[in-house]
């Protein structure tokens, strides 16, 4: 066991970790299942432990991920766990969770995921307390999988200004009807790397998205009870969503989209008593739980992020849309939230009745979709993907975080479709929001959806 302990350490020691996109790791569920030993450093730490350089475990907790969420740790206590993304995971069990990145080493473009092994991560009790530093490592060696990030042009050319491509905005306009395209003139003066950020960042390279969970008899049963159209913006005359914002050319939109999450659900929560808005460079600065204006992830941010240490409202540190120093005035209020999961109960297990059913009775809920190039030309209409390719402008497909608001039928050709708020202003699309298809999974939006619960 020291033997390992001293390999992992020494793996540790020579990372460099270079970080553009989320983290490079790409873990599935079939990697990360299975049997585990947690070594945890010393306990009765406040949220302050820093993790970064844990080198000091005292003591070994084994625990079995199973199928599909089921946690047993070596006592035969039992409790819950999921993946998140391909990124890490989070337990909970005997009344404590621990959440890590996988490991992964990266060298130039060569990735290599250690997914049986995790960075130091974070553990305290399920009211917070008594924290405490660990590292996971699963109980059998698992083969290290390698990835190589092939992007399809160079840095020089991601550096290039965006130009608009009026053919692509044509065909589109001219394929199908569903849907209208246009020009925007302020995307003119982003270079191409920037608008990358702009739609999610480089992540979904390496994603393997599960597709949506089958819908059970009982929820079909409760689904079937609701409205056939539903938009927090107008619920009995009254709007409960804050107003869209703009984030600019740092990958954030997660964070954009998770506290458009939280700041809506308080407003419903207290029928708009409350209205605060809340800092998102807060968390691009402050929060180990993500990368900055390298992306991160509604679970871990509108969930995790505000449970373990709060959000602050946005004058406590107004939005600059760059990574730096956290700077975050320490004696702001902060707002915490609890409840947070995926919707369904873990990373798999969504799908569009269960996303309407916690929608209606709980808010607005953060989901993430595949944004192709035809996407960032939406201007009207529900939006379904057209398959076209921007020839002119190299982007990849990326992963971007938004927030539904509601849903509907169109009324003259009875296609079903999800209200989505974006942060790309409020001068795209539909005064800032979107409509996209509903019920097929498109571009994978029904797939990982996330719930929060504010704590008044
Ligand atoms: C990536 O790995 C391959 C195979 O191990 C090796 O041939 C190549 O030189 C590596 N490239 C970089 C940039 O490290
Ligand atoms: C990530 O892992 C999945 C499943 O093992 C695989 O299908 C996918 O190709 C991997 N992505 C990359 C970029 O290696
Ligand atoms: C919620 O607010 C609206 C508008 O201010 C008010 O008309 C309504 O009575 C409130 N509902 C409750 C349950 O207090």
């Amino acid at each position: 066991m020291a033997m390992k302990w001293l390999q992992i350490a020494g793996l540790l020691a020579f990372l460099t970790i270079h970080v553009y996109a989320d983290t490079p790791a790409n873990c599935t569920y079939e990697d990360v299942r299975g049997k585990w030993v947690f070594m945890i450093g010393s306990r009765g730490h406040d949220r302050t432990l820093d993790c970064s350089s844990f080198d000091s475990p005292l003591m070994e907790l084994q625990i079995t991920l199973d199928f599909p969420d089921l946690a047993v740790d070596q006592f035969g206590n039992t409790g819950f766990w999921t993946l998140i993304y391909n990124q890490g995971f989070e337990v909970v069990v005997g009344g404590e969770k621990y959440f890590a990145f996988s490991l992964y080493k990266q060298d130039g473009q060569n990735i290599t995921s250690f997914c049986d092994q995790t960075f130091p991560g974070w553990s305290h009790d399920i009211f917070g307390r008594n924290w405490a530093c660990f590292i996971g490592r699963k109980a059998e060696e698992q083969k290290p999988k390698q990835t190589v990030v092939l992007h399809e042009f160079e840095k020089v050319v991601s550096n290039r200004l965006y130009r608009h491509n009026a053919e692509l905005i044509h065909q589109i306009n001219r394929q199908q009807k569903s849907w209208q395209a246009t020009r925007y003139p302020q995307f003119e003066n982003m270079r191409i790397e920037d608008m990358i950020k702009m739609k999610g960042g480089r992540k979904s390279t390496i994603a393997s998205i599960p597709k949506p969970a089958p819908v059970t008899p009982e929820v079909a049963r409760v689904a079937k009870t609701l409205p056939d159209n539903f938009d927090w913006r107008n619920y009995n005359g009254i709007n409960y969503v804050s107003p869209v914002r703009n984030q600019g050319s740092c990958g954030s939109c997660y964070a954009f989209g998770s506290m458009a999450m939280n700041e809506a659900r308080i407003r419903v929560r207290t029928n708009n008593t409350l209205t605060p808005i809340f800092s998102t460079q807060d968390i691009v600065e402050c929060s180990e739980y993500s990368q900055g204006c390298d992306g991160g992830f509604p679970y871990l941010i509108g969930g995790k992020y505000a449970e373990d240490f709060g959000v602050v409202e946005e004058e406590c540190n107004p939005y600059k849309g760059v990574d730096g120093k956290c700077s975050t005035k320490p004696s702001c209020e902060r707002h915490y939230f609890t409840n947070y999961e995926y919707i369904g109960g873990f990373y798999g297990a969504c799908n569009e009745e269960l996303m309407r059913i916690n929608l209606v009775k709980n808010g607005p809920i953060a989901v993430s979709f595949e944004v192709y190039d035809d996407f960032v030309h939406y201007k009207g209409g529900i939006y379904i993907h057209t398959g076209l390719r921007d020839k002119f402008n190299p982007f990849e497909i990326t992963n971007h975080v938004v927030l539904v608001v509601g849903y509907g039928v169109d009324p003259a050709t009875g296609q079903k479709y999800w209200i989505v708020k974006n942060s790309w202003g409020d001068s795209w699309g539909e005064s800032g929001f979107f409509r996209i298809r509903r019920g097929t999974d498109e571009c994978s939006i029904e797939s990982i959806a996330v719930q929060v619960e504010p704590i008044l």
